[in-house]
């Protein structure tokens, strides 16, 4: 039955139980506990029903997201040789991943240039959870969270840009080693 109540209808129903007339003196901080614990996870299991969005946490994201990177192709960021210094830079980046029905399917990752613009370094989305609009959501959840900042992306697969009408500005060349003699 609580599954089936809408988030709304379950805060109605947590705060009724939570009104003083319905405790004794004996049992109301353990009542009151054990509901709030309930109210978490059922807020929790709703959301998961539904693609979710947010911000990269470490110690619930880190396994998953690096087993995702690890099975994809050309994707060398979980490399032994790589990783430690990656995982250092999904945390100090900004990250977010998308999870749908508890799994984590996708992620971005990019770079705040000091308040002027975000560049977006790293978009993936998990094979079996293509072409599900993920990889455009990831995207526009950066201007949720800097609504302010122009927002650019570096680009592997302009085909996916242009799909989804992105405007293309300008190119990346990389800076030569060689020193002038
Ligand atoms: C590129 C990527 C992130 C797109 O994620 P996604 O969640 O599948 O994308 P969306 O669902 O938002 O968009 C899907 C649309 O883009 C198209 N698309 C996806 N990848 C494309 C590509 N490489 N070239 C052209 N079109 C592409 C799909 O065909 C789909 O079109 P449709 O709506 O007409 O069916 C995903 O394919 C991926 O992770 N690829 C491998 C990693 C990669 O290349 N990352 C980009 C690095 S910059």
């Amino acid at each position: 039955m609580a599954f089936s109540l809408k988030r709304s209808e379950l805060l109605r129903f947590v705060s009724t139980k939570l009104s003083p007339s319905n405790f004794s003196c004996n049992n109301a901080p353990h009542n009151l506990y054990q509901l709030r614990v309930h109210a978490h996870r059922i807020d929790q299991s709703i959301k998961s029903k539904k693609m979710l969005l947010r911000k990269y946490d470490k110690f619930c994201d880190e396994i998953e997201l690096m087993k995702m990177i690890q099975a994809e192709d050309g994707w060398d960021y979980a490399d032994e040789n790589m990783s430690d210094k990656y995982k250092r830079a999904l945390e100090s980046s900004i990250t977010h991943v998308a999870y749908q029905d508890d799994v984590l399917c996708g992620y971005s990752r990019s770079l705040d240039d000091c308040g002027f613009y975000i560049y977006v370094c790293d978009l993936l989305v998990k094979p079996g959870y293509r072409g599900m609009g993920i990889g455009r959501k990831l995207m526009e959840c950066l201007y949720k969270d800097y609504p302010n900042q122009d927002i650019y992306v570096m680009s592997d697969v302009d085909g996916y840009y242009e799909k989804v009408d992105y405007n293309r500005i300008g190119s990346i060349y990389e800076v030569p080693r060689n020193v002038q003699k």
